[in-house]
This record gives C-alpha cells, sequence and structure tokens, in this order.
C-alpha cells in the first residue's frame, strides 16, 4: 500500500514527527504566513492534515482539497476549523483535549497571580533601574488573593482545574456556564452557581474557560465590564474574541476594573502598535497556554496518534465531529 500523504504546519515535539513518518509521506511547512491559497496548495494531494490554531481551514479550504480524509489538529480548540463543512464532506475532525489541561490552569494563575501582586511591573521596574528606595508601604502594593472570590466562566476541563488550584488559597468559588457539571464535582470543588451578571458583580477575579463560538464571542463587552468591581481582575486564558478588546483597553485604562491578565486577543500575534501594550496594568502572555514540555509533548501524541489511527481505518482518541461517521465509515478511511 502507498503511503498516505500529510501536511504538517509546525514543529511538533519528539518523538512524533518520526513516528508519523514512518507511517506515512510528510511534507513540514513552517510558515508564520500561511495563506488561503497556500494552504490548498499544499493540501490538495494530501489525505491528513496536522494544523495550529492558528491555521484557518475554512469551507473553501475544505471543499476544495477533496482528497483529504482527516484534519488533527494540535490544540484542544477547533474554532479555526469549518467543522460542518468538514462533516459534509466525510473529513474527520481530532483534537488534543485533557492533556493540556493543567498547563493551561497552571498558566491562568499564573497570569492571576501576576497581574495581583504586580510581578511583571515589579520586574520590569528593577530591570530599569529604577528601583532606588529598599522599602516603602505603599509602594508596588496589589490585590489579595487568599480569601477573595474567584469567579469562572465555562466550568468544564480547564475551568474545574483552576477551581482545584483555588481550594489552596481558601477562595470562594462562583461559576456560570451553560451546562451544569456533575454534581459530585460541585461539592467537592465547593462551588456556587450565579448567573453571568451576578458573578461579575460578586468576583474579585474572573477567569474566562470557554470555547469562542457564537454564543460566546464577546461575552464580556463593555456592558458586563462595568458590572465588574472597580478592585476586580479580569483573567483570560481561553480565546481572544471571546472579550471585547477594544471595551477592555478603555476599562483599563480608565480603572473600571483593576487589571487583567491575558494569554489570548483578538488579533494573534497581538499589532505592535496595540493601545494595551501601553498600560501597566495588563499581564501579556503570548499564547502559551499549554507550554509546558509534558503537555505540548502529550499534545504532539495525540495529534499523531489521531491522524495516524484514522488512516489505519481505527476509532481516534479524540473525535470532534461524530456525524461524520454517518457521512464515511472508519473502513473507508483505511489506507494504512
Ligand atoms: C488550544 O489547544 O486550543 C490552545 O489554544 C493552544 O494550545
Amino acid at each position: 500500500m502507498e503511503k498516505p500523504q500529510v501536511l504538517v504546519t509546525c514543529d511538533m515535539l519528539p518523538p512524533w514527527p518520526e513516528i508519523l513518518s514512518q507511517h506515512c509521506d510528510v511534507e513540514t511547512v513552517l510558515d508564520d504566513n500561511l495563506t488561503k491559497d497556500k494552504i490548498i496548495k499544499l493540501l490538495k494531494d494530501k489525505d491528513g492534515l496536522i494544523c495550529l490554531v492558528s491555521d484557518k481551514i475554512d469551507a473553501e479550504i475544505i471543499n476544495t482539497c477533496s482528497q483529504l480524509k482527516v484534519i488533527s489538529t494540535y490544540s484542544v480548540g477547533y474554532d479555526h476549523i469549518d467543522l460542518s463543512s468538514a462533516t459534509k464532506n466525510g473529513i474527520y475532525v481530532t483534537n488534543t483535549p485533557d492533556v493540556l489541561t493543567d498547563a493551561t490552569a497552571d498558566l491562568t494563575w499564573a497570569l492571576l497571580m501576576s497581574i495581583a501582586r504586580r510581578i511583571a511591573e515589579s520586574d520590569q521596574y528593577v530591570r530599569d533601574n529604577k528601583w532606588k528606595i529598599a522599602w516603602a508601604p505603599k509602594f508596588m502594593v496589589g490585590g489579595d488573593i487568599f480569601g477573595q472570590t474567584l469567579g469562572i466562566i465555562g466550568m468544564g476541563r480547564i475551568g474545574q482545574a483552576v477551581a482545584k488550584r483555588a481550594q489552596g488559597f481558601n477562595m470562594k468559588i462562583l461559576y456560570y456556564d451553560m451546562f451544569k457539571p456533575n454534581p459530585k464535582i460541585v461539592k467537592n470543588l465547593n462551588l456556587q452557581y450565579k448567573n453571568l451578571d451576578e458573578l461579575l458583580q460578586e468576583s474579585d477575579f474572573i477567569s474566562l474557560h470557554v470555547a469562542l463560538n457564537k454564543d460566546t464571542y464577546h461575552i464580556i463587552n463593555e456592558q458586563k465590564l462595568k458590572l465588574m468591581k472597580s478592585s476586580a481582575y479580569l483573567i483570560n486564558a481561553s480565546r481572544g474574541p471571546v472579550v471585547d478588546q477594544k471595551a477592555l483597553t478603555f476599562a483599563l485604562k480608565n480603572r473600571i476594573i483593576a487589571g487583567a491578565g491575558l494569554d489570548v486577543y483578538e488579533k494573534e500575534p497581538i499589532e505592535s502598535n496595540d493601545p494595551l501594550l501601553d498600560l501597566s496594568n495588563v499581564v501579556l502572555a503570548p499564547h502559551i497556554g499549554s507550554g509546558s514540555i509534558t503537555s505540548r509533548t502529550k499534545m504532539a501524541e495525540l495529534a499523531v496518534n489521531n491522524l495516524i489511527y484514522i488512516l489505519q481505518g481505527k476509532s481516534p482518541i479524540s473525535l470532534v465531529n461524530d456525524k461524520v461517521l454517518l457521512v464515511k465509515s472508519l473502513v473507508n478511511m483505511r489506507m494504512i
């Protein structure tokens, strides 16, 4: 049997590129500016794709690349893929859940602590050689964390992992989600459900852990930001467009809220003239939520195995579009 042709748009952690090459003919293209035209050209004769959140795989690409059988994204989020077109065309879409939950929850806490206790600002201050008075009562005073109220929007895997970490800080935990978590989890983590407005009004920290879709787009907008306490902080390690970034920038600049910790943006990478860059009450990370060695290695393992399993005609570990099974059976996918 001829090996399947696969396009990979990133440099995966070892040993997964080698393992993939044992089963497939792989073309790896590392290009920060992978336009739609380039993707179509590269993908036309491919059976499989391993891509990133930054690769927009839209209906036109999917409809044009008729040989494509599987899109395996090296991410848990799949808002960059036109799922309904993929399903209609019998293309299997997989993602990498679970393996990045802890890394993302850790990063969320890093942002939370960094903005509340002004770590990034302090670091810059020391490096800029501005530290001239050894100690002063009002110097770099920040917000409290221990015993405060944490509001979590989206109580899925990552939201729960963030809540678990909050136990050690003796926090009251409020949550809002359209889907209620298992009652056992609610009890064990001592979670209190609130509607969105109540959560925003009562929390000292608000952390977003929702997928991006039409219900969550700009879920935090000007009106919602105004509901927050002026002493509260907003943390976003989910997707940029969940927050109206213009409204957030205004709220930070005018101290409508105390600060924000962000790992994601409406446009990534952030523009060099983005007004957020001029504000000291925001900590900015470059979309590194899943960026631990273990997490990124396990994501590669999952992305590669999902793709290989499908091309072997076997059930993948994490299929996103179950309905595709009704369009094209797995047996028809078999190439390895
Ligand atoms: C994801 O997995 O969706 C992240 O945003 C990238 O790690």
